[in-house]
């Protein structure tokens, strides 16, 4: 009976012990080495695991083979192309249709479209779409020391869903009273929701992904002391929990990109990332933060900011997005920045100018400046007027920054006013007006500058 006791209490443990290892993965285990030998940067996977998470995967639709380069160009038959304008009419059909395939297979062209009339850009999806195509070129071209042979389309991101399963919004903070401090202050963390269900700051993508904040743990000297020479345990915290985001994303543990003996090294695909970092964000600042007064106010997070883009948005648990299947080379379209349109010619009437800038520049062309000279005439014969000068910004992006964009443009249009020998009293600037019809910028109307005579 006695000895019974520790035999029950041997057969308990063991039974504890093989519930506890039946969270644990049956072998086979496999393991690649990834960097130089004695590095311990390997990637380990299990095959029977991996083949199954392969066979759940849905697979991209699959691509129509290319169509005739021949024929007139797409711009030159429709009547609101912008950015495909240089395809071919039977490439540009082929195009929308893979679109449509990859971004709105249930909807349909008319997700984008008013089907009565495909010009309309009355549909804020297509004014998104336009942009998103320019943000492709981009990420195919300027961005191609990340994106590599494998290259992006909106399948990528999109996987047959108009909007991607994976993107980030700004969290609402927890801060109770009006000074932030005291109960119900979060700091941003302790919320065991961060990255890697951890309890590390749960928004680190605001400072690196949108901002562009220093990613660092280690001090610079080998015995840092003191405030300033080693990185504060803040953005140490931070820089974790972003590189949990990054293990997940690709599926991978921190030795695909890691030397673990020092973090800090730079090894290939650890290069890779940080441009990865960079490229991100290129996406959300200068393509999708700007195109937030064109979604609908309930499509906002919490905070009123749009859906951004973070690395699980393409590579969604892969290290190459898609398994690295190289389709954005099937679509010409995609691969180059389209050369930006070229300005419309200026209006030049007696009482009125109007001259156009390019996209973010204050820069008076010269043959926009040329515009000036019928109202020139006006005034020299007419020696009491006075003209008003209005820059016009586009309702995308940041308010501020557009106002001063739009002042810069008026003032380049007085000095150009001053130079032809107009006395400065004879000027007056007018405050900085804002397009209303335009969300994207892309409308040379939103980036123009009005002068009038009074
Ligand atoms: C996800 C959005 C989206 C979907 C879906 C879509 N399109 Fe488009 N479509 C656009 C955009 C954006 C443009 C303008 C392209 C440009 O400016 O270069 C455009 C332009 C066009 C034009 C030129 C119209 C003109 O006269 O200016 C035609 C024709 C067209 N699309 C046909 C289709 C057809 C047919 C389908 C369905 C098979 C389709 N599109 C699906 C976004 C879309
Ligand atoms: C890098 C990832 C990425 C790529 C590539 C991409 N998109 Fe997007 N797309 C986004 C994000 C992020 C949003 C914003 C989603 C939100 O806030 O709801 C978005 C939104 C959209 C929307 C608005 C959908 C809606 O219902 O509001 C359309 C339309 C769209 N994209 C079309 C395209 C097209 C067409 C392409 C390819 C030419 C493309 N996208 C490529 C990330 C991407
Ligand atoms: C996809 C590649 C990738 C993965 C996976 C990854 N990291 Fe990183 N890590 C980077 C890059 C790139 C930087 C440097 C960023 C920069 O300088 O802008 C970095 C920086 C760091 C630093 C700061 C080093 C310094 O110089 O102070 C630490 C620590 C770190 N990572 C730890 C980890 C840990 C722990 C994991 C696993 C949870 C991990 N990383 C997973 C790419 C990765
Ligand atoms: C716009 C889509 C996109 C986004 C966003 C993106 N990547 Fe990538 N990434 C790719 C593509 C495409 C490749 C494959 C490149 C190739 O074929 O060489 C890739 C490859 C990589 C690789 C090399 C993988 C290998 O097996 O060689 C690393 C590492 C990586 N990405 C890290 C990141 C990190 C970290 C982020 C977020 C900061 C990120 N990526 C965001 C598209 C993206």
């Amino acid at each position: 009976m006695i000895r019974t006791i520790p035999r029950l209490a041997a057969a308990a443990a063991l039974a504890a012990g093989l519930a506890l290892l039946a969270g644990c993965e049956r072998p086979p285990v496999e393991t690649t080495q990834q960097g130089f030998r004695g590095t311990a940067m390997q990637h380990t996977v299990n095959p029977r695991i991996a083949a199954k998470d392969a066979a759940a995967r849905p697979l991209p639709p699959e691509d129509a083979p290319q169509a005739s380069a021949d024929g007139p160009r797409a711009g030159q038959i429709y009547q609101n192309v912008k950015v495909l304008g240089g395809l071919s009419v039977a490439e540009f059909s082929r195009h929308m249709n893979a679109i449509t395939q990859w971004v709105s297979p249930e909807q349909g062209c008319n997700y984008c479209h008013n089907g009565a009339n495909f010009a309309d850009d009355s549909k804020y999806t297509k004014v998104v779409a336009r942009r998103m195509i320019q943000m492709t070129q981009a990420l195919n071209s300027q961005w191609k020391v990340h994106t590599g042979a494998t290259g992006v389309t909106c399948y990528t991101c999109h996987r047959g869903q108009p909007v991607p399963a994976n993107m980030w919004f700004k969290p609402m903070t927890l801060a109770r009273n009006a000074t932030g401090v005291g109960m119900g202050n979060d700091f941003g963390q302790n919320k065991a929701n961060g990255p890697g269900v951890s309890s590390l700051p749960y928004d680190p993508y605001s400072s690196y992904l949108l901002g562009d904040e220093q990613i660092k743990v280690y001090g610079k000297e080998p015995l840092p002391q003191g405030i300033g020479n080693g990185a504060p345990i803040q953005q140490a915290e931070k820089t974790y929990a972003l590189m949990m985001h990054f293990s997940k994303s690709l599926g991978q543990n921190c030795t695909f990109c890691h030397n673990s003996q020092a973090f800090s090294h730079w090894v290939p695909k650890k290069v890779t990332a940080w441009h990865g970092i960079r490229m991100e964000r290129d996406i959300n600042n200068t393509y999708v933060v700007p195109l937030t007064n064109a979604f609908p106010k309930d499509r906002l997070g919490p905070q009123g900011d749009i859906g951004k883009a973070y690395c699980a948005t393409c590579h969604q648990g892969q290290n190459k997005p898609v398994g690295g299947k190289e389709m954005a080379k099937l679509y010409e379209g995609l691969l180059a920045v389209a050369p930006v349109a070229t300005l419309p010619p200026p209006v030049a009437e007696d009482k009125r100018s109007v001259l156009f800038f390019g996209v973010g520049s204050h820069e008076l062309a010269p043959d926009q400046g040329k515009g000036l000279e019928t109202l020139l005439t006006a005034l020299g014969g007419n020696p009491k007027s006075v003209v008003l000068v209005s820059g016009y910004h586009s309702a995308a992006g940041e308010k501020a920054v557009n106002e001063d964009l739009a002042k810069k443009r008026a003032m380049a249009v007085r000095d150009a006013l001053l130079a032809s020998g107009v006395a400065a009293t004879r000027v007056k600037l007018d405050k900085p007006q804002q397009t209303e019809a335009n969300v994207a910028g892309e409308d040379p109307a939103a980036r123009r500058v009005e002068v009038k005579l009074q």
